[in-house]
């Protein structure tokens, strides 16, 4: 038995979906259902005696001390967070209450119950925390890659929160002996994705007729990986991670955002074609710059393959196509999160007037 938390969300979601089908071992999965969680995310195993949800805050000291008691898991992966860094930058209080409050009263209520275990099974016992490329902050363009000995250097409140979080599990394992294992990981992408971050936002609004609103010059960098391939990378990591190590995760696939919008207009354009036989391209609208918007990460994921021969299984081109395709096939899934409190937040983020950027063209 394990218990995950957050996995109701994008990559939560896709995790337990992967544990169940390639594993036997049960699964608790603790949310909070905030905006970003989803039920529907984990439809297919609805039904499956495996899989127990528990709706609930990591927040909650005694709700976890009674799910650790009552399941007595041998893992626990925290997904949980406030994900969103634009959301952030409007109003950081949720980030610093569950990445950073709720981050340590887990790391409290799990301490409390791996120091009475049994001694073999608290030396097997494993808390993975899964973080961000983040924390590090931003990379000039000749900067080599983030390695784990990079040091934090957070831009946002978002990472800010993870960079904390980050530093509190260190902390627990340096003081208490908790055996923490902590992976950074880049951009994900794939389904399940919350309309909000990029690549989903592309593709929804190019299928409705909207703008596409590329901040700045669009020229920022980011390093995509498939998200299939971060959960096997934390599978992996929990299976043979060194207590106490950091792994950065990653798929080497650094592209500019104005890059990844072409390549989701070029597959819409062969896969669901414009009535009017023009391109998704001409949708492209640049507007302001997030504030503060870190210009390029980077993952060196050496150690990862090195140490525990983690590969990911998709390149972006055959990632980014199954993305689009999941998106055409489940429009059903798109009309159900795109909620009022969906519509409140894309009105109040894209209000501004779409200015031009240098070197922007549609
Ligand atoms: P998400 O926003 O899609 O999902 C977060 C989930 O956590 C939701 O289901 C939400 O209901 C739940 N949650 C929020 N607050 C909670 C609380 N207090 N108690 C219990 N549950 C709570 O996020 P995601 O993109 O799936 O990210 C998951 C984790 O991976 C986060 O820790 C994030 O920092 C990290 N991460 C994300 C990416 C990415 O590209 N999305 C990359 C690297 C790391
Ligand atoms: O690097 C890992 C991080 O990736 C995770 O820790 C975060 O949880 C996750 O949200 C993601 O953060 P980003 O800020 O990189 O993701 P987002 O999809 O919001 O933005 C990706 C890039 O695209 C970024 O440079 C901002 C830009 N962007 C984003 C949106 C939503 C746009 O140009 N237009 C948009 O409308």
């Amino acid at each position: 038995m394990i218990l995950v938390t957050g996995g109701a969300g994008f990559i939560g979601a896709n995790f337990v979906l992967d544990w169940l089908a390639a594993t036997s071992e049960p699964l608790v999965n603790l949310d909070k259902l905030t905006y970003a969680g989803n039920l529907h995310n984990l439809d297919s195993v609805q039904g499956d005696a495996r899989h127990i949800f528990v709706q609930g805050d990591i927040g909650d000291t005694a709700l976890l001390a009674r799910l650790l008691a009552e399941h007595k898991p041998r893992a626990v992966v925290n997904f949980a967070a406030e994900s969103h860094v634009d959301r952030s930058i409007h109003g950081p209080e949720d980030f610093i209450q569950t990445n950073i409050v709720g981050s340590f009263r887990l790391l409290e209520a799990v301490r409390a119950y791996w120091g009475v275990l049994p001694e073999g099974d608290r030396a097997a016992f494993r808390f993975l925390h899964v973080s961000t490329d983040e924390v590090y902050g931003s990379l000039a363009p000749t900067d080599p890659a983030f390695a784990e000995t990079r040091g934090f250097e957070p831009n946002s409140p978002y990472s800010a929160s993870k960079a904390a979080s980050d530093h509190l599990v260190r902390a627990w394992h340096h003081t208490y002996g908790l055996p923490v294992l902590t992976t950074n990981c880049s951009n994900n992408y794939g389904p399940y994705h919350f309309p909000e971050k990029l690549i989903p936002l592309m593709i929804v609004n190019a299928l409705a007729g909207k703008n596409l609103p590329v901040y700045g010059d669009g020229m920022q960098v980011r390093d995509w990986l498939y998200v299939k391939d971060h959960c096997s990378a934390i599978r992996r990591v929990l299976e043979a991670g060194a207590p106490g190590e950091t792994y950065n995760v990653g798929g080497w696939n650094e592209k500019p955002n104005i890059e990844i919008v072409n390549m989701v207009c070029s597959l819409l354009d062969e896969l669901r074609p414009r009535a009017d036989g023009q391109s998704y391209r001409s949708q492209i609208t640049y507007v302001k710059d997030r504030p503060g918007h870190d210009r390029r990460y980077a993952i060196d994921a050496r150690k990862i393959e090195r140490e525990l021969g983690w590969k990911p299984a998709e390149t972006f081109d055959t990632g980014i196509r199954k993305t689009v395709q999941w998106y055409l096939e489940h429009a059903d899934w798109v009309a159900n999160v795109q909620t009022g409190a969906y519509r409140d937040w894309v009105e109040t983020q894209y209000e501004q007037q779409p200015v031009p950027a240098v070197g922007a063209s549609a």
